[in-house]
């Protein structure tokens, strides 16, 4: 941070998170307050993360933001307009009360893959004005983050975070069960899956699932608090096949709640469900949980998996969905993008035997239907990044 004749300058980075357990559905709507705890993993920001500047300045008359280049509005409700008030007002620096900012805001992956960028926007725009207006309390800042996307207040902590639900602005908060150093050999891979459709918004499905579905509350009460004991402690004691079991089953779950809604959300396609088959048939394959998937309120499945089985999972993934360029004369098939951490190493299993398996269980293979793939890690939580 830089000071200077009431001048105040701060960037920070913040990752993405991806849920195992999954929120889904509030008690309170304005402070995002959820009828279940959730747990998530928190992704590293080397290969996806936003970057957001903060600008304090005497000169500045309104507050601004821009968000990946596009000025927002910022309308008095606005989550964001509401999260620089709030912080605004805590500030322990009597001078920067009264004065305005300008923020810009920028993801390092595509915001159009539909990602879910709003838990790491939201976090990042809290750590970061924490910083620029003298608050740095980390739990304080999970909330004010919380306030503006519900995931966001996970994404303040590395390794992984259970968000307790609680009960109001002070109980409902996000802590960390363990760090990113815990498990590390644990990785992630993103199947950024091709799909036109825009679907409904986390907020807008969840509402309309709170209202409609008997299932959701059903697992409120009776389901999540128990796998919630049980993902923790797998991940404590670096337990991958209960870690995995558990993963899907949430995923599937959730994704039944969206049906039970009324009307019907449909957040899975044909690629998502074909990647789903995939995933059960390497793990029945192989006779041990090797791959778990997950899915929010899109059709890109996120795949928990070990990092031996890295290389093996993208070859098959590769062969089962290649990319195709029809306007070529020749018609050959290329491998599949891979952003995020390279990958040099070879797979330690002959992959033909498993895409023989998949082949006799009628697995198809579905042409230009995963755009690329993001191979990434567990990371660490927010940081400042300082100017040279
Ligand atoms: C399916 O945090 O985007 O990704 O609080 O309304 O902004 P709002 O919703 P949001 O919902 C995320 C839902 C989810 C599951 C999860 O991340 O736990």
């Amino acid at each position: 941070m830089s000071k200077l004749n009431m001048k105040v300058s701060v960037t920070a980075k913040a990752p993405v998170n991806i849920a195992v357990i999954k929120y889904w559905g509030k008690q309170q709507d304005k402070l995002k307050i959820p009828i279940n705890d959730s747990l998530s993993g928190t992704l590293n920001m080397d290969d996806m993360c936003t970057t957001t500047s903060v600008l304090i300045d005497e000169t500045i008359k309104e507050d601004s933001l821009y968000l990946n280049g596009e000025e927002q509005n910022l309308h008095e409700s606005s989550p964001a307009k509401l999260m620089i008030e709030r912080i605004r007002s805590m500030t322990p620096i009597e001078e920067l009360s009264k004065m305005k900012t300008k923020i810009v805001s920028n993801n390092n992956f595509p915001t159009a893959a539909g990602l879910a960028s709003s838990a790491a926007g939201y976090a990042c725009l809290a750590f970061a004005l924490g910083h620029a207006y003298g608050i740095q309390d980390q739990t304080l800042l999970s909330k004010i983050a919380r306030a503006g996307s519900g995931s966001a207040c996970r994404s303040l902590f590395g390794g992984f975070v259970h968000w307790i639900r609680g009960s109001d602005h002070d109980t409902s908060l996000a802590r960390q069960v363990v760090d990113e150093n815990h498990w590390p050999d644990m990785r992630v891979v993103i199947c950024v899956v091709n799909d036109a459709k825009k679907e409904i918004s986390s907020s807008l499905g969840m509402a309309q699932s709170v209202k409609t579905s008997p299932l959701l509350q059903y697992r409120a009460t009776k389901i999540v608090q128990e796998r919630l004991e049980t993902i923790k402690n797998a991940i404590i004691e670096r337990d991958f096949e209960k870690f995995a079991e558990i993963t899907m089953k949430e995923s599937n779950e959730f994704h039944a709640i969206c049906l039970d809604t009324f009307p019907p959300i449909f957040y899975l396609n044909e690629t998502s469900r074909h990647i789903i088959s995939i995933c059960h048939l390497i793990n029945q394959y192989i006779g041990q949980t090797k791959v778990a998937y997950t899915f929010d309120a899109g059709p890109n499945a996120c795949i928990y998996l070990l990092k031996d089985f890295v290389p093996t999972f993208i070859g098959i993934i590769n062969h089962f969905f290649p990319l195709v360029d029809h306007n070529s004369s020749s018609m050959v098939s290329k491998s599949l993008h891979i952003r995020g951490r390279p990958h040099h190493e070879p797979s330690a299993i002959d992959i033909n035997h498993i895409v023989d398996h998949l082949k006799s269980s009628n697995v198809r293979i579905l042409q230009n239907s995963i755009r690329y793939l993001i191979s990434t890690s567990i990371g660490g939580g927010p940081e400042l990044v300082l100017s040279d």
